[in-house]
């Protein structure tokens, strides 16, 4: 059994996590049936680290907490979204420590902000414990069952590594994921997520880990959190370091000097943020030095040395020609905004749900004829955000669901307590 989940395990890395595997899937499977089957002959004899445990099991009722000894904090975010941002930063960092004009550039890794959960995984004598989310930084919930179905997480760590060693990082949903899963979930008559961060919270904190499973989430490493030993010297080293140990790290990153190469590093990556498998919200610069790190600490629950250096969301003005209302699979009515077509964060987009009749009454109060802010929040779904009402044209009307289903002429109903409406 044990030869079996080391040789799974290491074909579950080399396929998931290198993208190269070594041997067919049919090989895979037939090991992880043999398995299977051992484990339910001998059930004693399960190891918590048993790549079976990746395909899920029995639904829990509820979450239990955890505490983080050492706590997950936030990071500052630097407003100026220019490279003047970087250099604030840079400043801040140089007067905390007492460095002069004179004094040569700090070091700084530079690494992609990655919008999605931070998540803590817990390693004890090299296997995995516990995994659990920030919560409150102080309190967050046991998630390991969930995550042990994330396939590039190791479940058990092969070189030496301190007894205790928490790794952190972020739970995401990469862009086709989401993509595909919002189509299952329309099939399905189910409600499609907004972006990959809610698909991503969504899907990390099912009570049934079966579903967990289906999802792929993916994880990156970024940063640590308990360790019972010295494990590196620099950030730039814990990362290379989570890398060996087989973890996920995003590979664009950087180690440069001064707040010059801080701003080069942040257009580099706008640039290539569009191609990236996954959305970010900005860039984060720590000073690499970890003895340096000490020494800056934290003000307000935040650290010195570190800060998050986002993009402006891109908006763009365009207006509102119809509201079709679209019925779903299962009878779901839905508005869509119909608009003028308008070219945002690299593509034309001529439509965007409007969810529900309160979304465009109560929430945005829009109306056909309005001029509206749209925004395609991360690269993914286009969102109307509000209505420039100095732009309303005279004579509106008032938006209305259809009281008969624009497809089939039937009744439509409202439930009480939902706001969706349904064609009977
Ligand atoms: S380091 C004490 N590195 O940003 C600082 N955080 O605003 C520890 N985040 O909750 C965090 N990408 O979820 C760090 N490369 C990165 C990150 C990152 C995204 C998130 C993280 C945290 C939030 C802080």
């Amino acid at each position: 059994m044990h030869q079996l989940e080391t040789e799974l395990e290491r074909w579950n890395y080399e396929y998931y996590v290198l993208d190269e595997p070594s041997v067919p899937d049919a090989e895979y499977d037939r090991a992880f049936n043999e398995l299977k089957a051992l484990e339910a002959r001998f059930p004693e004899l399960k190891s918590r680290t048993s790549p079976t445990l990746r395909v899920g099991g029995a639904v829990r009722t509820g979450f239990k907490k955890v505490r983080h000894d050492v706590p997950m904090l936030s990071i500052h975010t630097e407003t100026d979204f220019s490279a003047a941002g970087a250099a604030a930063f840079d400043e801040r960092v140089r007067s905390a420590l007492g460095l002069s004009p004179e004094d040569p550039p700090v070091e700084y890794d530079c690494e992609l902000k990655f919008d999605g959960l931070a998540t803590n995984l817990r390693y004890e004598k090299g296997v995995l414990t516990e995994a659990s989310t920030r919560g409150d930084g102080v309190e967050g919930e046991d998630v390991t069952a969930n995550v042990r179905t994330i396939r590039t997480i190791p479940l058990r760590l092969n070189s030496k590594v301190p007894d205790i060693l928490e790794v952190r990082g972020e739970c995401i949903m990469h862009k086709a994921d989401f993509l595909a899963l919002n189509a299952r979930q329309e099939a399905a008559g189910e409600k499609p997520f907004a972006n990959p961060r809610n698909a991503a919270a969504g899907s990390l904190r099912q009570l049934d880990s079966s579903v967990t499973a289906q999802r792929t989430l993916h994880f990156y490493a970024y940063c640590l959190g308990e360790v019972s030993e010295p494990f590196a010297e620099t950030q730039s080293g814990v990362l290379d370091r989570f890398a060996e140990l087989g973890f996920p790290v995003a590979h664009m990153r950087e180690v440069v000097k001064g707040p010059e190469a801080l701003a080069a590093f942040h257009d580099k990556v706008a640039a290539a943020r569009a191609s990236l498998p996954f959305e970010i919200d900005g860039v984060v610069y720590k000073v690499n030095s970890l003895e340096l790190e000490e020494e800056l600490g934290f003000i307000a629950r935040e650290p010195r040395w570190a800060c998050a250096h986002k993009y402006p969301p891109e908006e763009v003005l365009t207006q509102v020609l119809g509201i079709d209302v679209q019925v779903g699979r299962t009878g779901r009515l839905t508005p869509v905004a119909r608009l003028a077509p308008v070219y945002v964060g690299g593509v034309t987009v001529s439509n965007a749900t409007l969810h529900n009749e309160d979304h465009v009454v109560k929430d945005l109060d829009l109306r056909v004829g309005d001029t509206v802010v749209l925004r395609r929040a991360g690269d993914v779904i286009p969102e109307i955000l509000r209505v420039v009402k100095e732009r309303r044209p005279a004579g509106t009307k008032v938006f209305e669901m259809p009281h008969v289903c624009p497809i089939c002429g039937s009744a439509v109903i409202r439930d009480e307590e939902e706001k969706d409406m349904r064609c009977t």
